[in-house]
């Protein structure tokens, strides 16, 4: 049994991991500043595990607040999820968005050195490849960038690198995320994004709750299957697992390493939609807009790395997927409140 620091833990993805962390025997410490997620989250996990998780609601860039957590807890080893994730509003709000993602990392870094817990696994995005040479993309396909909120994602992961470098008692693992979608089983724990969504599966959500009207397809003449883009969606939970494995991983080796969590699949905006509609059992209504811009045709995984490396390979069915998201939406409509 391991004593796991999880920054972010009940973020959308940090609630799912802690839970997979907790029901494989690990003992599970959570900070989060409750910046993007509700306290709620917590009854939630104790709900489901029968365990609360020790919290404290913390900003990640208070480094005396993090001491305080070290020296209470013999940490093994940190899942930094903390972080701000919206890419149109990263272009906005570049400084605040450096500042979070890099000076809070930073900040939890510095901490980790000194108290002398060297083993991390951060959460990286498939943003970093930008725009692919081709499909499925490998981890050692080139990297880059085209807005703040990738760029604080690659910065993270060559920090981290040069960490490694410089001292071979660390062990990271970069995580790159395609797209994750769905929600617990239980309808308890899921995505509630603030404002309207941007991603594709919460507006659909939406749409299918009746809060928006119709799904905007942006573009449907790409080079895809029906010219609209394709994805790799990954469910939740399943990504969720992966942090179970990644952080065993990660606590028998030394040095970096990046890994992509997808399941290897595409599909593109039409598919998922149907699948949606399939799941809630009603007709969705969408127009074709433009296309996005900085958008790409198609973007997904190889997943030989992570099934060789960390023994781990996603199960859900994008059906699956949908009908999940579906269950916590209606069960959740105005999203993760103290109403349990
Ligand atoms: P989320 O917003 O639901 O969770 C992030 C959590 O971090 C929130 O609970 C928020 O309150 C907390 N937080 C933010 N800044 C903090 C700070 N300074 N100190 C303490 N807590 C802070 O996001 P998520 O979807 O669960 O994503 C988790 C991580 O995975 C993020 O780093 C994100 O960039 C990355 N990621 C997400 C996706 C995705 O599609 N959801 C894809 C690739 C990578
Ligand atoms: C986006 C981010 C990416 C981030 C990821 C996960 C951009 C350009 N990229 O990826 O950096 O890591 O989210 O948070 O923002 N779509 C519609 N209508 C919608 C919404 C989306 O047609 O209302 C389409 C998109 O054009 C795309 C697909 O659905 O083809 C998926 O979009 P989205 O869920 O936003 O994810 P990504 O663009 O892959």
């Amino acid at each position: 049994m391991s004593k796991i620091l999880v920054t972010g833990g009940t973020g959308y993805i940090g609630s799912h991991a802690c839970v997979e962390l907790i029901e494989s025997g690990n003992e599970v410490v959570i900070v989060d500043n409750l910046y993007n997620s509700n306290i709620a989250v917590l009854d939630r996990i104790e709900k489901l595990t029968g365990v609360r998780p020790t919290f404290y609601e913390m900003d990640i860039l208070d480094a005396d607040g993090l001491r305080r957590v070290f020296h209470e807890h013999k940490i093994d080893a940190v899942i930094h999820f903390a972080g701000y994730k919206a890419v149109g509003e990263s272009v906005e709000k570049p400084l605040e968005y450096y500042h979070n993602n890099i000076t809070g990392s930073l900040t939890l870094y510095m901490v980790m050195k000194e108290v002398g817990c060297k083993t991390l696994v951060f959460s990286s995005s498939a943003t970093v490849y930008g725009s692919p040479k081709s499909c499925p993309i490998e981890e050692d396909f080139p990297v880059s960038t085209t807005n703040p909120y990738g760029s604080t994602k690659l910065m993270n992961e060559m920090i981290l690198k040069d960490i490694c470098i410089s001292d071979p008692e660390w062990s990271v693992l970069c995580l790159r995320y395609f797209n994750p979608i769905g929600a617990h089983k239980s309808g308890l724990l899921g995505e509630v994004p603030n404002g309207i969504p941007n991603n594709l599966v919460p507006y659909i959500a939406r749409v299918a709750i009746g809060q928006l009207e119709y799904l905007r397809v942006f573009g449907d003449d790409y080079d895809t299957v029906d010219g609209t883009g394709v994805r790799d969606y990954i469910h939740v939970v399943d990504l969720a697992k992966g942090h179970v494995s990644a952080v065993n991983h990660a606590l028998g080796v030394k040095g970096f390493d990046t890994i992509n969590l997808g399941t290897g699949n595409g599909y593109s905006v039409l598919e998922v939609l149907h699948a949606y509609e399939k799941a809630c059992g009603k007709t969705l209504p969408y127009k074709v807009v433009e296309r996005r811009s900085g958008d790409i045709a198609t973007c997904f995984a190889s997943t030989t790395k992570a099934k060789e490396v960390l023994g781990w390979e996603a199960n859900y069915t994008i059906d699956e997927m949908c009908e999940d998201s579906w269950r916590f939406t209606q069960m959740n409509p105005k999203g993760i409140g103290t109403d349990l």
